[in-house]
């Protein structure tokens, strides 16, 4: 690889892991910018904590390398020890020292002489009140806010953190995602977290890499991601996903649910006139409404979520449709419905699926 003239702080180029013959990270690019929030979201089981541990250097390649700052870390025929890169990492269970204070864990990857740098953590991550005190007198949030101080107390060029809001409680969890963001962003550190949670990467990250199976996915702004999934798996990962089948002429898809004008779907043209598509149809992009004459479908499942209602809609073709109503709970089960697409945004589109 040439010198980088990218401002990119790390760099995965081609990386393999395999455990017993079985691969658990395969053929990795990822690049990422100086300062970047960059989250990969995945099932369990798809490679996340393995890339983590391979950007620390606890573990090692089986192929491709590793680069922070422009220097090759890890590559199959040697590695950087982890204690020699610049990372910090966050584990799940923050892993603090029990029998430390807050302010001796924080001090702990400091070498001596680190007050002054003690007291800016505490501060950033606001414990200034509570250096004396022991991790078992802290609350969920006050531990991981330890955890991150310490990691970011020797300066690490990246920041690494494992699944680090999924030992906390749904509110807490809320806020504290929030809080990380604010936090990382204010020491301007490059940061990577995994999660296997769609909300969490969505609503924090600058870019979401979504991984599958050992491969990276898909990778992009969250919006990006969430509109414009490229495969059915991120489609349905990133939320509750529905797919209309239709077919495409010359004014645009014709579903069961009418013509969708070309305008409204992603990069489709005439000139695929006579393919059969399937159209992503999120549960915000679909209203129910009493049947007028010929109904559109059947309402198979009806679901509170609080703030609203999701109804599932099956389709004279068999397809269904989710819809989502907020506050008003206007059907229930086997009401026949009329289905109203709302195009405010091109729908994503797959190639139909053979059906056996
Ligand atoms: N130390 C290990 N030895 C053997 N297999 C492992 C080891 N670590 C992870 N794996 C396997 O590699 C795959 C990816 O694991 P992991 O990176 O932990 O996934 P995730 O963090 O996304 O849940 C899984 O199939 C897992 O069983
Ligand atoms: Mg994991």
């Amino acid at each position: 690889m040439s010198e980088a003239v990218t401002s990119s702080v790390l760099e995965l180029d081609g990386v393999t892991k395999r455990y017993d013959g079985e691969t658990a990270v395969e053929d990795l690019d990822l690049t990422v910018e100086e300062g970047e929030f960059m989250t990969l979201l995945g099932p369990s089981g798809c490679g996340k904590t393995t890339t983590l541990r391979l950007i620390a250097g606890l573990e090692k390649p089986d192929e491709g390398r590793v680069n922070i700052s422009g220097e090759v870390v890890a590559c199959d025929d040697g590695c950087r020890k982890p204690e020699c890169r610049d990372v910090g990492l966050v584990f799940q269970e923050f892993a603090l020292f029990p029998h430390m204070t807050v302010e001796e864990n924080v001090e702990f990857g400091l070498n001596g002489h680190a007050e002054d740098r003690v007291d800016e953590m505490l501060e950033l991550v606001g414990l200034e009140g509570h250096r004396e005190k022991n991790p078992e007198n802290l609350s969920g949030g006050q531990r991981q806010r330890v955890a991150l101080a310490r990691s970011l107390a020797p300066e690490p060029e990246v920041l690494l953190l494992d699944e680090p809001f999924s030992n906390l409680d749904v509110g807490l969890r809320v806020r504290m995602r929030e809080e990380v963001r604010r936090i990382v962003k204010e020491a301007g550190v490059t940061t990577i977290t995994v999660t296997h949670d769609q909300e969490e990467a969505l609503s924090i990250s600058d870019r979401v890499g979504v991984m599958n199976d050992g491969r990276l996915e898909q990778i992009g702004k969250p919006e990006d991601v969430f509109q414009t999934p490229e495969s059915r798996f991120v489609a349905d990962f990133l939320g509750h996903a529905s797919f209309v089948s239709g077919y495409v002429s010359d004014e645009g898809v014709e579903t069961p649910l009418g013509t969708v004008d070309f305008d409204y779907v992603e990069g489709l043209t005439e000139a695929y006139t006579g393919v059969d598509v399937d159209l992503l149809v999120r549960p915000d992009d679909a209203t129910a409404l009493p049947a007028e004459g010929d109904p559109d479908g059947t309402i198979i499942h009806r679901r509170y979520d609080g703030p609203s209602f999701t109804y599932r809609v099956e389709l004279s073709n068999g397809d269904t449709v989710h819809c989502m109503h907020n506050h008003v709970d206007s059907f229930e089960v086997g009401d026949e419905v009329q289905v109203r697409l709302e195009l405010d945004h091109p729908l994503a589109w797959y190639p139909a699926e053979e059906t056996a």
